[in-house]
């Protein structure tokens, strides 16, 4: 079972997570690693907390010359902003925030649960995350997100060039939207308001039959809609076509199964097409073969510069909430997180299926999982006629 905790307050020293189950084989990249924490700290509208903090990943254990070994992997980012014990208690919480619901919860002051629910806490994620693809794409699997939509302005991909997303100041793989787009975070920004927005994630090359259809809790989907769901500000999920589903009747929505007696002998969907993908890559809690295509929804920053109104602990009295550093927009780094998060869960479900102690091991059993497929679709079929 791969799995990871983390810990750590958005001032406090450091961040840390614990990475229990990672096969053993994996060559760390540290260059991808803090690739991936640069870009989850860019994007245009970000607050000047971003200008603080340079994260870079510390390995603490679970490693040797550089090459994971199966033992738990400890990763660290150091705060650089650390002052946790110097910040006042705010007086008035911030709707939209744990502030009120938090401190009554745990009989706390305010600040003790909000620096624990920043997003800070989402640089460890994409720290883990990017352990994980490092682990996925020595399987051939890629995971990819960008920007779809910014404060309400539609950004859909003209390319799959990653080149273009990383040269826009909103990861977008839409150079035309761009500009609109920035230019609405500048208004937002002049009127003391935020934006939110709409991130997709796609994942290719996973093979056939992750997850399950056998059991509630190992459906593939309901474990990426839990791992999307718990970051920060993100409010929906939704796979393929989604919410659009519910609006077509099913001839427009089903992904009908064709089948290429052409295929490779090795092909990874068995030689089974499918022309659409609306679907978005699994059915019945398990993949399918196509790309995994899974959307989130990010609400606006709910800490406005404006200050909206909130009440004074003490006095009970009307009051407008504290007003933290905040960012005007934080939806591409929001698209960085989404990605990042589903990578890890995609190589859960690997590791799970695949039963993986090691690299080497997953490569074989994938294979040999593969040949037992192709076994079975030759031989159990051959007395079945209709
Ligand atoms: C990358 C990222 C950056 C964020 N930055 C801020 C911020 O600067 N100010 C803020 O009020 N909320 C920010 N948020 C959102 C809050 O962390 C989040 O709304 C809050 O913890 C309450 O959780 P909930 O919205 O999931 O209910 C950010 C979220 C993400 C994903």
């Amino acid at each position: 079972m791969l799995r990871y905790l983390t810990a750590g307050e958005s001032h406090g020293p450091a961040l840390t997570a614990i990475v229990e189950g990672f096969p053993s084989g994996v060559t760390i990249d540290f260059k991808l690693i803090n690739r991936e924490l640069e870009r989850r700290q860019g994007g245009y509208g970000r607050g000047k907390r971003q200008t603080l903090e340079t994260d870079r990943v510390i390995i603490d254990s679970g490693t040797y010359h550089g090459v994971t070994t199966g033992a738990p992997i400890t990763m660290r980012l150091i705060n650089n902003d650390a002052k946790l014990e110097r910040l006042q208690e705010p007086s008035a919480p911030r709707g939209g925030h744990i502030d009120l619901a938090g401190s009554i919860n745990y009989q706390t002051g305010i600040r003790q649960v909000l620096e624990r629910a920043s997003a800070r806490e989402t640089a460890m994620r994409v720290a883990v995350g990017a352990l994980a693809k490092l682990l996925l794409s020595q399987l051939g699997i890629e995971v990819c997100g960008y920007v779809v939509e910014l404060g309400g302005i539609a950004a859909p991909p003209l390319t799959q060039d990653l080149a273009i997303r990383d040269a826009s100041p909103v990861y977008t793989l839409n150079p035309q939207a761009d500009p609109s787009i920035v230019a609405a975070i500048d208004a937002a920004k002049a009127s003391g308001d935020t934006l939110g927005g709409i991130l997709e994630t796609v994942v290719t090359g996973c093979p056939m039959g992750l997850g399950s259809h056998a059991q509630w809790d190992r459906k593939l989907d309901g474990r990426l809609a839990l791992a999307v769901l718990s970051i920060q500000a993100i409010k929906g999920v939704e796979f393929g076509l989604g919410f659009e589903a519910a609006r077509r009747p099913g001839s427009k929505v089903m992904d009908s199964i064709q089948f290429d007696e052409q295929a490779p002998e090795k092909d990874r969907t068995f030689g089974f097409r499918r022309p659409t993908n609306n679907a978005g890559g699994i059915e019945g809690g398990t993949t399918n073969g196509e790309p995994i295509v899974i959307r989130a929804a990010k609400k606006p920053i709910s800490t406005l510069a404006s200050r909206g109104p909130s009440i004074n602990m003490g006095t009970k009295q009307p009051q407008p909430a504290t007003y933290e550093r905040s960012d005007v927009c934080a939806v591409p780094a929001a698209s960085v997180i989404v990605e990042n998060v589903v990578a890890f869960e995609i190589a859960a479900a690997v590791v799970e299926k695949y039963v993986g102690t090691s690299l080497d091991g997953l490569r074989v059993s994938i294979a040999a999982t593969s040949d037992l497929a192709r076994r079975h679709l030759a031989e159990h079929w051959k007395t079945s006629t209709s």
